[in-house]
């Protein structure tokens, strides 16, 4: 068991499928490249392998896909088939939505019971002013037909003081009229927007966003999980909402979260550079696999922030959120 001096353990793994986005958002891509698929990316088995010893080393019990985009990889579907045996407890998928419609059936199939959409805003323009990529209609699109489907749904949203600001009251109500959680993301500063003032000329805090709102509706705090990222609101009679308030209500204290990308690195923190290469030990025979495996975790325990998240140039492309 990892458990640090403030009671941390790992419970849930994330896996970055691929570093490949068909997005190329402004706050995670300075440049508007899109950004492509690491060098040497671990086979499917690699990824299976990694996932299973993880999972005997740490107990995890959530195991969240993510990306870049992860509907993008070839390797999705094997990947899905080769985690059912390892019966983790929950599965889970972040996505931007574009090949959502076309993905969901396998999804469901595989187990996946909850999936998180990002969408920044519902103003088409802004929409690609923002992703550089995609398109709204589309994400729309996955959205309703995942509403249908009845798997848990959540939409992520990271405000922006200039780009839409003016987003956040119509994305509660979008998600309101739908059932759906909306979760706005604090801006973190990541990659560019670890240096310089980019990020104090987008950041939006938790406060801004709820005097908004409280001038159309009134919200009442309600319990959140333990280690819940979020802070939860109620509007009654109406739904339900989340901040993840980074900045204004680090979480760093209850993290268990840990993450594992495409090339084979394991992260304890995702503002820290300090990452731990495992494909080579994945070869190994099982109880070698497993000691070297629970040296790594062990380590990259001590890799999590006492308290707040400082920022770093980690990206969260190459790791997902
Ligand atoms: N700050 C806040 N959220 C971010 N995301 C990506 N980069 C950042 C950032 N710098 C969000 C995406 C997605 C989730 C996985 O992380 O919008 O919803």
């Amino acid at each position: 068991m990892y458990q640090d001096p403030y009671q941390r353990r790992y419970r849930k793994l994330r896996v970055s499928l691929t570093a490949a986005c068909n997005y190329a958002c402004t706050y995670c891509v300075p440049d508007g490249k899109k950004l492509l698929k690491a060098k040497h990316e671990m086979s499917v088995e690699q990824f299976i392998q990694a996932v299973s010893l993880i999972v005997e080393s740490a107990g995890i019990e959530q195991l969240r896909i993510t990306g870049g985009e992860p509907l993008l990889s070839n390797k999705l579907e094997a990947f899905l088939v080769g985690l059912k045996p390892l019966n983790i407890p929950e599965l889970c998928l972040t996505t931007n939505g574009q090949f959502l419609e076309q993905k969901l059936p396998a999804l469901l199939d595989a187990g996946v019971s909850r999936i998180n959409v990002s969408l920044d805003t519902l103003d088409p323009v802004r929409f690609k002013e923002i992703c550089r990529g995609g398109d709204l209609n589309v994400v729309l699109r996955g959205i309703d037909r995942a509403i249908e489907s009845g798997v848990k749904l959540k939409i992520n949203m990271v405000p922006l003081k200039q780009h839409n600001a003016d987003q956040v009251v119509p994305m509660l109500e979008y998600c309101l009229e739908r059932g759906i959680e909306l979760r706005y993301i604090e801006l973190m500063k990541m990659g560019h927007l670890a240096q310089g003032d980019g990020f104090l000329q987008e950041f939006w805090s938790m406060k801004s966003l709820l005097d908004q709102i409280s001038e159309r509706y009134d919200y009442a705090p309600t319990q959140a999980p333990v280690d819940s990222t979020a802070v939860r609101f109620q509007i009654p009679g109406k739904g339900e909402f989340g901040v993840i308030a980074n900045e204004s209500k680090p979480f760093c204290r209850s993290c268990s979260r840990l993450r594992l990308s495409s090339a084979g690195f394991i992260y304890g923190c995702l503002s820290n550079t300090r990452r731990h290469y495992i494909a080579d030990l994945l070869s190994l025979e099982r109880d070698k696999g497993l000691a070297s495996m629970h040296q790594i975790l062990t380590n990259a325990m001590k890799d999590k922030q006492d308290l707040n998240f400082t920022g770093e140039t980690t990206v969260m492309k190459m790791i997902g959120g």
